[in-house]
């Protein structure tokens, strides 16, 4: 603002326009007025580019028909787990406990694919404990996970019978989503427990499930016991640490 005295009136001027301040006013606008029209546009606009974004980032990785791949982990859920993935250090090895379909392979794979890792998946694919009841899945996943077949070694037994002679260690993210009852997820924790790297990440799927409660209080058991601490989740989808490490996650 200035202003000008001449012949003892004094004239104010404010200034019409001005960059940062037009910036500034647009956008508190705009969050103070979520509904408005140009509020909407602008946000199904943003919207648009980051799905975009997602559709490049797939089909780079070589899974554009991940879309297609049926499965109980949600959309924000599969992303969290691209975004992890892509976050380990270089040359990370990963370990999917339940892939299923392949749906959340495809995205840890293609996140891996940034930091050339990769992911040993482990499943029977035998179908257990889905609710689709027995069937043999194996066809579909190497179908669905074709595209990213380089990336991915499967390990087609039980998760209890898994040894470092099926896979690489040490791991630097684990996800769990194989049988969901306590026990057995309890056993896959304390499996892949002696084989995280120091920095690792273990996520879980169905944390505060109902129909899961297993999964829930495992999480909880760690977290009580001093030894683990969340550091991040997305809908049902949860990542712990070990509690000695105290910098913070990154998740690009
Ligand atoms: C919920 S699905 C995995 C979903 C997948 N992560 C996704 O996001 O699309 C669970 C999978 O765990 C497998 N499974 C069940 N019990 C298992 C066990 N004891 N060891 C290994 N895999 C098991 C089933 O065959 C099934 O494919």
């Amino acid at each position: 603002m200035t202003t000008i005295t001449k012949n003892q009136t004094t004239i104010v001027m404010k200034p019409i326009f001005k960059l940062g301040t037009l910036k500034q006013r647009f956008w508190r606008a705009l969050l103070s007025n979520p509904d408005s029209y140009i509020s909407r546009k602008v946000i199904s606009f943003s919207s648009y580019i980051e799905e975009m974004k997602w559709k490049k980032r797939l089909q780079n990785a070589g899974v554009s028909k991940v879309y297609e791949i049926f499965t109980y982990t949600n959309i924000n859920e599969l992303r969290a787990l691209y975004r992890l993935a892509s976050s380990c250090p270089q040359g990370a090895v990963a370990l999917e406990i339940g892939s299923h379909f392949g749906a959340s392979s495809c995205y840890i794979s293609a996140g891996l694919a940034k930091v050339n890792g990769h992911l040993f998946c482990v499943d029977t694919w035998h179908n257990e404990t889905m609710a689709e009841g027995e069937q043999d899945t194996f066809a579909d996943f190497q179908k669905n996970t074709y595209g990213v077949k380089q990336q991915i070694t499967p390990v087609r037994k039980k998760s209890d019978a898994v040894s470092t002679q099926d896979i690489k260690v040490p791991l630097n993210f684990v996800f769990i989503d194989g049988d969901h009852s306590y026990e057995a997820v309890k056993s896959d924790f304390e499996l892949v427990q002696q084989w995280l790297a120091k920095d690792g990440i273990i996520a879980f799927h169905d944390f505060s499930n109902p129909d899961y409660e297993g999964v829930t209080r495992v999480i909880g058991e760690a977290l009580v016991s001093g030894k683990w601490k969340i550091v991040g989740y997305v809908d049902t989808l949860v990542w712990i640490k070990p509690a000695t490490w105290n910098k913070p996650i990154w998740v690009k």
